[in-house]
């Protein structure tokens, strides 16, 4: 299928499995994936490393927006995938953690780190052939995206795929802290004053709780035909 040359914002709760459609998407129309959440989980790590952020979660902000004048995030290709980097160093593995997980929707619903990340999201996506996934690429980065799709999921189903992701990586998650953190992460990126996490009123809605990947991207196929009059 000839795909034109337009943006597809995937957007949806945490776990609902965004990314990895969002990639198989990339591969078979190849467009260029990317992961917005890693922006966000990238200024995180950041934040906890240089103590901009507490255990308590009050932040810094004034020390943090000064910090990210001079925070080099980049995506690079590791064998074939896009990795996040820190000037040099690679950090995919620590953003993924728990640790990060658990401090980054506030760090998410800060202003100034919005613009930072929507900075880097709006230049990326200026070539227009790109899958991006995230909270708010639809509504709030690429509003006028050609395509926009939000995906959800049962609360289980998101909670065993975060789990069995964790596990996979080598980390000792719990079940009750996994689905805590996806309940609390959820209410937060809802409910912030900017950019919250709302259904485009143009989006197309899917719920992928038992859906296989064939099933999905079938689907796909058919909302990009029905938009775009293509036969086949
Ligand atoms: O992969 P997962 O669904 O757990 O989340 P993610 O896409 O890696 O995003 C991590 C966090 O970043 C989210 O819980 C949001 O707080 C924030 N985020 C956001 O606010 N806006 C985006 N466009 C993407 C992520």
């Amino acid at each position: 299928m000839l795909v034109p040359d337009i943006i597809i914002a995937v957007d949806g709760y945490s776990s609902t499995g965004k990314s990895s459609f969002a990639k198989l998407l990339a591969k078979e129309f190849s467009f260029l994936y990317l992961d917005s959440g890693a922006l966000y989980r990238g200024v995180t790590l950041f934040a906890q490393e240089n103590g901009f952020i507490s255990a308590d979660n009050s932040i810094d902000v004034p020390g943090l927006e000064k910090g990210m004048e001079s925070l080099d995030l980049h995506f690079s290709n590791v064998d074939g995938k896009n990795v996040l980097f820190c000037g040099e160093r690679n950090v995919e593995k620590e953003i993924r953690s728990m640790k990060v997980s658990s401090q980054v929707s506030p760090i998410a619903a800060v202003a100034e780190v919005r613009v930072f990340v929507d900075r880097k999201l709006r230049e990326a996506g200026a070539s227009k052939r790109v899958v991006m996934d995230g909270r708010d690429i639809g509504t709030t980065v690429f509003p006028n995206a050609e395509i926009k799709l939000f995906m959800t999921a049962s609360a289980e189903v998101r909670a065993r795929r975060r789990f069995d992701e964790l596990q996979a990586k080598g980390e000792n998650p719990q079940m009750e802290e996994v689905m805590k953190n996806l309940q609390e992460r959820d209410y937060i990126d809802s409910h912030r004053a900017v950019s919250p996490l709302v259904q485009a009123p143009d989006a197309f809605v899917l719920d992928n709780s038992d859906m296989t990947f064939a099933e999905e991207l079938a689907w796909v196929r058919g909302v990009i035909q029905g938009k775009f009059g293509i036969l086949e």
